[in-house]
C-alpha cells in the first residue's frame, strides 16, 4: 500500500505537492468516491481517477539521459506554449519527468524518469551529487573575485561553496570568460544567481556532468537509456552521502 499522493506522482501525472493539492481540492476519486484526505493508502487494485481521467498504470520504470537543447522548459506543460523537454522523448506511452530543473536557455545533462522514488532521492537536498557546469560569463574575473567565488557566495543566507572553479578560456577582445563551476546544491537558477551577484551575468550555461555521468556521447537533443549499472550507481549515491 502506498500513499495516494505518491501513487499519483509516481504515475508521472504531476508532482507530489500538486497531487496533494488535487486531493484537497476534491479532484481525486478512489473506487468512485472522492477522497480529500492526504493519509489514504491505495494499491494496484484500486481504481484512481484524477481530474476525471483514470490514472495510468505504471509498471515499467524508464531512465533517460538527455543532452538538453536550449529553448525547452523542464516542466510537464507550459502556459506560455513553450516546448517542454518531454517533447524530445519519442515513446509517449510512458510519462516521464525531469529530475531537477535546467533553465529554458540552459543546455546539457538532464535525467528523465518515471521512477518517483529515484527522482526524489536524487533531488533531495541531502544528496550531495556534484554537478559540473560550463559557464560563459560577461567580463573577466579578477583574482579577488575568483577567491570570493571559491570561498562561497551567499545566496538568500545560504553559502554556495563550489566544488570546482576553473577558468577554461578567456576572450580578451569580447571580455567574456568560460568557467568550469562545480556545485552540489540544486536551487533554481543557482549558477546564474551566483555570477549575477558578483556582476558577471551568465551568457551561456551548459551542465556537463552529474556525478559520474556526462553527455559527451550525445548530440544536443539526443537521449539514451541509462544502463542498469549506471542506475545502480546513482541509487548508491544516497548511501554515500549519509
Ligand atoms: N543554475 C542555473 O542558474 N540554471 C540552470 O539551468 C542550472 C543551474
Amino acid at each position: 500500500m502506498e500513499r495516494l499522493q505518491k501513487v499519483i506522482a509516481n504515475a508521472g501525472v504531476t508532482s507530489r505537492r500538486k497531487a496533494e493539492e488535487l486531493i484537497l481540492d476534491g479532484k481525486v476519486k478512489v473506487n468512485g468516491k472522492v477522497v480529500t484526505e492526504l493519509g489514504v493508502k491505495v494499491d494496484d487494485s484500486d481504481a484512481i481517477v484524477v481530474n476525471g481521467k483514470p490514472l495510468p498504470k505504471v509498471d515499467k520504470k524508464v531512465y533517460y539521459l538527455l543532452n538538453k537543447p536550449s529553448g525547452y522548459i523542464c516542466s510537464l506543460s507550459d502556459e506560455k506554449g513553450r516546448k517542454v523537454v518531454t517533447d524530445l522523448i519519442e515513446d509517449k506511452s510512458i510519462r516521464v519527468y525531469p529530475v531537477g530543473r535546467l533553465d529554458y536557455d540552459t543546455t546539457g545533462l538532464l535525467i528523465l524518469t518515471n521512477d518517483g522514488d529515484f527522482a526524489n532521492m536524487l533531488s533531495h537536498p541531502s544528496n550531495n551529487v556534484e554537478k559540473l557546469y560550463r559557464v560563459t560569463i560577461d567580463g573577466l574575473l579578477t583574482a579577488d573575485e575568483i577567491y570570493a567565488l571559491k570561498d562561497g557566495i551567499d545566496i538568500d543566507g545560504v553559502k554556495v561553496v563550489p566544488t570546482r572553479v576553473k577558468i577554461k578560456k578567456r576572450n580578451l577582445n569580447k571580455k567574456t570568460e568560460i568557467v568550469e563551476f562545480g556545485i552540489v546544491e540544486g536551487r533554481n537558477h543557482i549558477v546564474k544567481r551566483v555570477f549575477d551577484s558578483i556582476n558577471h551575468p551568465v551568457l551561456k550555461l551548459k551542465r556537463e556532468s552529474y556525478a559520474f555521468l556526462n553527455v559527451n556521447d550525445l548530440q544536443i537533443g539526443q537521449y539514451r537509456d541509462l544502463n542498469p549499472k549506471e542506475i545502480k550507481k546513482l541509487k548508491e549515491l544516497k548511501k554515500d552521502t549519509k
